[in-house]
């Protein structure tokens, strides 16, 4: 099939992640305590001979967590700049995306993916959601984080404002209310209820839904049926 119809995943990986300097600073600006995640493994049946794979693994915080648990973890991310920055880290990296990452050998245990799926459009959401399925072994396990809005069309104005009231205003230390105003106009985030019928469609049951108290991220485990 010609992909020339397909979208160009890295001019759509936002410039900031292809930027070495913004790579190098990123785990200063997103910490992140995986040790929830990594203690949910064992009851999805991932374990020492489990293979995993991170789509939109940035900087490789999730695959250094995981990697003492599991066989193997392929980190996966469409920007040269990122994955350079995992090898130096001594992650298995590949270039490439959602949409062009191809997974080759035995399905795997695990899929994960955080706030990486919102840089597609809804369309291209469900033709990634579909291939992370093909990925997976029947009842593999799905763990899926992102901004995705959890409020009522009517209280999106209220919502939206608070969040940005309440963003820090150092971005070195995490994302500033211009930064996340930026996010709304020209990102791809959705609302859970647009999102959640997606990962039914493709395959999915949702075990495990959370949705943060300002309603603006969403954390899914789901598992293939
Ligand atoms: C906000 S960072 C999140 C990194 C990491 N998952 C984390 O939670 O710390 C988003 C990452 O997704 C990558 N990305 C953007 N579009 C992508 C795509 N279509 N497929 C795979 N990775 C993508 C970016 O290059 C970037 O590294």
């Amino acid at each position: 099939m010609g992909r020339d119809w397909w979208p160009d995943e890295v001019a759509h990986a936002g410039a900031e992640h292809l930027d070495p300097e913004y790579v190098a600073a990123f785990d200063r600006k997103s910490p992140t305590d995986w040790s929830e995640t990594v203690e949910s493994l064992s009851q999805l049946g991932v374990g020492p001979t489990s293979t995993v794979v991170d789509i939109g693994a940035g900087t490789g915080t999730f695959a250094l967590a995981v990697q003492p648990y599991v066989g193997r973890v392929i980190a996966v991310d469409a920007s040269p700049a990122m994955v350079a920055w995992m090898r130096a880290r001594g992650i298995e990296a590949v270039e490439g995306g959602f949409l062009t990452y191809e997974y080759e050998g035995e399905r795997v245990d695990l899929v994960h993916s955080r706030n990486a799926l919102h840089h597609l459009p809804d369309f291209w959401k469900v033709v990634a959601l579909d291939r992370v399925a093909q990925m997976l072994e029947p009842g593999g396990a799905l763990i899926l984080e992102d901004i995705v809005y959890s409020f009522a069309p009517s209280e999106a104005a209220k919502a939206i404002e608070q969040w940005l009231e309440h963003a820090p205003t150092n971005s070195a230390q995490g994302w500033t209310a211009e930064e996340l105003a930026e996010h709304l106009r020209s990102e791809q985030s959705t609302f859970s209820w647009l999102l959640e019928p997606i990962l039914d469609r493709v395959g999915f049951d949702i075990t495990d839904r959370r949705y943060s108290e300002n309603r603006m991220y969403a954390a899914y485990t789901c598992r293939l049926r």
